[in-house]
Formats: structure tokens, sequence, C-alpha cells
């Protein structure tokens, strides 16, 4: 069922003042700081902006996904690492839970989550297991009406800051591939659960990633989400719809980097003229927009067509092969408008373009997002 058509337009715009108010100005320090302020970050929370994708019995906003991405256009328009805070809390921390948690489970935890006083992160990855889901090693061994988990995950978002994790699990050892893995909810308290420092990163500063490390953690059997055998489906159910949010925070980190090279482009005068009047330069910012704009577009189309409960797994791959990779042209392009100045720090676009090169990357790699596209084509013809 679509949202409230102004009850959305209310939040977006309250979404974009925020951005517009709040973030961009701090954006520079953020990034030299490591560290969102503690203050903006219970500004989200009053916003909502945790609980977006909960549903609103369990304390969320409960929106659409036409809706959730369109707040994410709004974020994406700042540095990534306001999105980051909450991103985990919106996406890939909290869906399993949503798409096939328990009664019980969700009730014991999306609040929390949705409220923020809860940071959910997804353990999704491990040092041997990247692209490669489904060859995950993480053991999880049942013992009673326990599992017993060992292993390390690498590159969790948020689990400096997390309360609990979405972790995929191999509950068949003799079972080397996806069909043998399951996902747990592990709260970070529990006894051998431990959480690495925040790794140094090439950008995204202020949204940080750590491994997590399991040893001998007992973890309720009745934290398991969905049926044993089935976690790497939950894993990718959760990730067809994170690929489409993450496609909305590249594309409008693409509208802002087009707002600011026209910016610049009518101001910087060369040749006797602003460099916005040089047809080069216009060729830039001519397919920077048309590609953000196709991004927004295939954005919206496939957000609705989720919303209609249809699969979304070749559309989401789609968006994000496009979307990711667009957004990696227009931080080239906007580097290359600026010049000199694009390379210094004082304009912040080569802070950008350092941040936006990860959407190419995680929550799968454009190779990966190919894969998919292709397979999905394939199985389409068989049908
Ligand atoms: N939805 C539901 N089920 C799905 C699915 C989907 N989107 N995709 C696959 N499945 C099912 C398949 O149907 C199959 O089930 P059956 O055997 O019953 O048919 C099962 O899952 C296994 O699928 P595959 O045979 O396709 O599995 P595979 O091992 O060949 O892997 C892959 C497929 C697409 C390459 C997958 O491993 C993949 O997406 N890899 C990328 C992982 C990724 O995105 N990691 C990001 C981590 S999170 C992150 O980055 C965020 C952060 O915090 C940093």
């Amino acid at each position: 069922m679509a949202f409230d058509a102004e009850i959305r337009q209310a939040l977006i715009e309250q979404v974009r003042r925020f951005v517009t108010e709040r973030c961009i100005p701090i954006e520079a320090k953020v990034g030299e700081e490591d560290e969102v302020p503690q203050d903006v970050v219970d500004e989200m929370k009053s916003l909502g902006l945790f609980g977006l994708a909960v549903p609103e019995e369990y304390g969320g906003l409960g929106l659409d996904m036409e809706t959730e991405c369109l707040v994410a256009l709004e974020l994406g328009r700042t540095s990534p690492a306001f999105r980051s805070v909450a991103g985990t809390n919106i996406g890939i921390g909290s869906q399993a839970l949503v798409l096939f948690g328990t009664e019980a489970q969700k009730e014991k935890w999306l609040p929390g989550i949705a409220s923020g006083d809860l940071i959910a992160s997804f353990a999704l990855t491990e040092p041997g297991a990247g692209s490669d889901a489904g060859g995950l090693k993480t053991k999880a061994v049942r013992d009673g009406d326990h599992y017993v988990l060992n292993g390390t995950k690498r590159y969790i978002t948020n689990a400096n800051k997390a309360n609990l994790f979405t972790v995929m699990a191999r509950t068949d050892q003799d079972e080397p591939g996806a069909k043998g893995v399951s996902s747990f909810v592990v709260e970070r308290d529990t006894p051998g659960v431990s959480v690495g420092v925040p790794e140094k990163k090439m950008g995204q500063q202020g949204a940080h990633v750590c491994d997590v490390i399991f040893d001998d953690a007992r973890v309720p059997a009745k934290n398991m989400i969905g049926k044993e055998g089935e976690g790497f489906k939950v894993a990718m159910s959760v990730l067809d719809k994170g690929r489409l949010h993450i496609s909305a925070v590249a594309t409008g980190a693409s509208e802002r980097l087009i707002k600011e090279m026209v910016g610049y482009a009518m101001e910087r005068e060369q040749f006797g003229k602003p460099i916005a009047q040089h047809q080069m330069i216009q060729a830039m910012m001519a397919d920077s927009q048309a590609e953000a704009y196709a991004a927004r577009c295939m954005i919206l189309d496939a957000a609705r067509r989720r919303d209609a409960g249809e699969s979304i797994t070749m559309l989401a791959s789609s968006t994000k092969l496009f979307a990711t990779e667009a957004c990696g042209r227009i931080a080239d392009r906007a580097v290359q408008v600026f010049g000199g100045a694009g390379y210094i720090t004082d304009y912040g676009i080569e802070r950008f373009y350092r941040d936006v090169r990860l959407f190419r990357l995680y929550e799968g790699t454009s190779q990966i997002q190919q894969i998919v596209i292709a397979r999905e084509l394939m199985k389409a013809a068989n049908a």
C-alpha cells in the first residue's frame, strides 16, 4: 500500500531541512574527527530515522520502499557517515527480523531498533568469505537449547556501537555452500562475543567497520531467524532491499555533486568567461545529470515494484550496478570540473570522491550485481 502522500512529503521536507541545516555544515568536521556528534545522532533518532523500515506496530515509521528511497536520496546529499549511523538499523541490521522474525523476536528487538536505543548490525562477511558469502566458515553447533558460535566476521558496519547482530553461521558442517547456513540474532553482551577496533579507511569517516569475533559464544536456539539452513536466503532477501537503499543514497550523492559542479562552473572564470559556458564542461554536467536522473527513475520504479509485492532481485542489482557506477563517474567529473580545487580538501569534493567509492563495494560489488543480473536473466529464460 502506498504511503500517504502528504505525510510522505512532510517527512521528505523534514529530512531535507535536517540534512541542509544540521549535516552539511559539519560534514568536513565529521570527516576529520571520524565521528558523527551525539547530538546529531539524537536528532536523527527523534526524527524517526532509525526506524524508517520497522513496521509501525513495533515503533517504526513503517515506510514503504518508495518513501524509504526518497528519504535515502535526501540523506545521500551529505556525507554518507550520517546515513550510515542509522543505516544498519534501517536496513541490513533490522530486516531479517522484519521479514523472517517470529512475533516474540520482533517484540523483543524491533522497538529498540526503531528508536535507535539498540544498534543492530549485520554480520555476513568473513576474512575468507566476501563476495562468496555462501562459503562462510563461522560455525554454529547445536548444544541443547543453544548454538555455540565460533568464527570471525569482517568489515561489520557499526559493530563498535552495536547491541545486537544478525549473524549468518554454518549449522550444517557437512554442507560447505549456501544451504548449510542459518541466521541468528546475537546480543553483544553474550559471553564470547568481542569486537575489534575500527578499521582505518579510504573514506566514509564517521562510519565505522570492525571485526566481530565469536569464541564459544552460546546463543539461544530461539534466536534463530527463519528456518535452519535458510539463513543464506534470509541474508540475500535482506540484501535485495539494502541494494536499493544504497542506490538511493548514492544517487543523492550524485545529485549533490551535480549541484556543486554546476555552482562552481558558473562562478569560476577561465578564458574570459565562466567555465560553465565552455562546452566540454557542459558535456560533463549534462552526462552527470542524465545518469543521475536515470538512476533516480530506476530506484523509484524498483521500489514501487517491491511495494507491489514483486521480486526485485534483478532490479535491485541492476539499479545498484547502474546508480553506484554512475555515482563514481559523477564524482570523478566533479573533481575534473573543480580542477585543482577539487583535489584539495577545502571544497569537500575530494572527500565525496573517496566516500562514494565504497558504494561500488559494499552490499555486493558491481561484479556481484552483474552475476546476479545475468543469473536472473537465464533463470527467466529457462522458466
Ligand atoms: N533472495 C532469496 N533467495 C536467494 C536470493 C535472493 N536474492 N539469491 C539467492 N537465493 C537463494 C537461491 O535461490 C538458492 O536457493 P536454492 O538452492 O533453494 O535455489 C540459494 O539462495 C543459494 O543461491 P546461489 O546458488 O545463487 O548462491 P551462490 O553461493 O552462488 O551466491 C551470490 C550467490 C549472488 C554470489 C551471493 O553470494 C552474493 O550476493 N554475494 C555477495 C555478498 C554481499 O553482498 N555481501 C555484502 C555484505 S553486507 C555489507 O557489505 C554491508 C556492510 O556492513 C559493510
